[in-house]
């Protein structure tokens, strides 16, 4: 279960702000618990993890178990935005951080992502691996029709026909139930296929088929995952100003409105967590990025990036917030030893954990970014595991739709990914693009 602290984001406003601003996200939270909000026709999200049929989650865990049973080493997940980031975060928090030069512990494949990207390079590269290991598929989009999927796809599908037999029991498709160019190709192909729902937006759709089957096919407990995520469905669906939900979304906006802080960096201490920062980065940023409103959603991995950034969000422009996510216990042990010599000066710390270093460090860079006027916000979960994943994706998702209400914005739409998808595909001369072709030509001066 998640704890949420915002007291050292709290005492940068007055008292009177503090109730204010609860005030409002009580009265958001109205809004989305009442269903009639902008975007209402998205919110399939919120019951998944109590409605999610036992007939689904088995599925995804057949899958798993038929590749596992054709030795299948390297499954390439194929998907942009919404459609690859919360498996990733997932697989990676889950993994070990040295899983590519280990081999597979319990012999499940290694789980690698395309389509996210239009770069020949790495195209290229993830055909070297293909070359080497006994490849499978899951492509992803909701639409069928996103171009960075589908040119990926369309390779590795080529080389999965090429290579296989059985190349149909090698590629699974998790798409529209009815509609687009991969459901139309699937039934053509005979694929097995997974449904994205109608009323769920891809940024909301980690605990759909499109998170769970990559993370279950990656040996991960799916199950374990979605109770997380009911546990937390139970505590937020209660109004309360100990909503956490609640006290998140109050203390942000307060920040935000009143206090000039217009950027929320989301703070980790453990790479394994860095996508669980490009996951909640298109969450917030997609949601609430709009209308000219918005809080800009940054990331960083300390503590890595304190000999990077850490200098500007000290002393830099004051503008930033911080959200730290604090893991209580590692699921590691390692003891600093004591060296005769002590050359590196370092025997003061002999015989303690390096996580308590850790913690140390962690508790420094709170006190001295609150002394650099940063306000402080913490969600601590008790170690990284699937349980505690599954509440963190929905403790976000639902204070993201509080979030956005209370700053007046739909939180289910994103009207702005279309512009570079208009200019791309006039620049890439695509039928029915003739005349965005002609206008961009002439501005570019060609
Ligand atoms: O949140 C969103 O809706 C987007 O980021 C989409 O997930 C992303 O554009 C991929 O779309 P699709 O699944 O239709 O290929």
């Amino acid at each position: 279960m998640i704890k949420v602290n915002v007291k050292d984001c709290l005492c940068f406003a007055g008292e009177q702000s503090r109730k204010e601003y609860i005030a409002k996200a009580l009265d958001a939270f109205d809004v989305l618990a009442s269903e009639k909000g902008a975007g209402n026709d998205f919110l399939g999200w919120k019951a998944l993890p109590t409605d999610t049929p036992e007939e689904l989650i088995a599925g995804c865990e057949a899958v798993r178990d038929l590749w596992k049973a054709k030795g299948v080493e390297l499954v390439v997940v194929v998907g942009i935005g919404g459609s690859y980031l919360g498996a990733r975060c997932a697989i990676e928090a889950l993994s070990s951080s040295f899983a590519k030069q280990l081999p597979s512990p319990n012999g499940y494949p290694e789980v690698v992502f395309a389509g996210n990207n239009l770069s020949e390079e790495y195209l290229a590269e993830l055909f070297d691996l293909i070359a080497l290991k006994n490849t499978a598929c899951i492509v992803i989009s909701k639409s069928g029709t996103t171009t960075e999927p589908a040119v990926a796809f369309r390779l590795v599908k080529e080389y999965i026909d090429k290579n296989y037999s059985d190349s149909s029991e090698r590629i699974v498709a998790i798409t529209d139930a009815k509609r687009g160019a991969l459901k139309t190709l699937s039934t053509q192909e005979g694929y097995r296929t997974f449904v994205v729902p109608d009323n769920v937006g891809g940024r909301f759709s980690v605990l759909t088929p499109v998170g769970l089957l990559p993370i279950a096919v990656a040996g991960f407990d799916i199950r374990a995952m979605l109770q997380g995520a009911a546990e937390m469905q139970k505590t937020l669906c209660v109004k309360g100003e100990d909503n956490p939900a609640i006290q998140y979304a109050a203390a942000r906006n307060l920040m935000y409105s009143e206090c000039g802080k217009k950027v929320e960096i989301m703070v980790t201490y453990n790479p394994k967590l860095q996508y669980l920062g490009e996951w909640w980065k298109q969450l917030y940023g997609e949601s609430e990025g709009k209308d000219g409103k918005g809080i800009f959603p940054a990331s960083v991995t300390n503590t890595a990036d304190l000999h990077s950034m850490g200098q500007f969000i000290q002393e830099g422009e004051r503008i930033l917030m911080e959200t730290v996510i604090n893991v209580e216990k590692a699921n590691r042990s390692v003891v600093i030893g004591s060296d005769p010599q002590n050359l590196d000066q370092l025997n003061f710390l002999a015989g303690k954990h390096v996580e308590h270093c850790g913690a140390m460090a962690q508790l420094g860079t709170k006190l001295a970014h609150l002394d650099g006027g940063v306000p402080q916000m913490e969600v601590s979960i008790e170690r990284i595991n699937e349980y505690n994943l599954g509440s963190l994706f929905y403790f976000f998702e639902f204070a993201c739709g509080v979030s956005a209400y209370l700053l007046g914005v739909n939180p289910f739409n994103q009207p702005g990914v279309e512009a570079y998808k208009k200019n791309m595909f006039a620049l890439l001369e695509k039928p029915g693009y003739e005349e965005a072709t002609k206008a961009i030509k002439e501005r570019l001066g060609k």
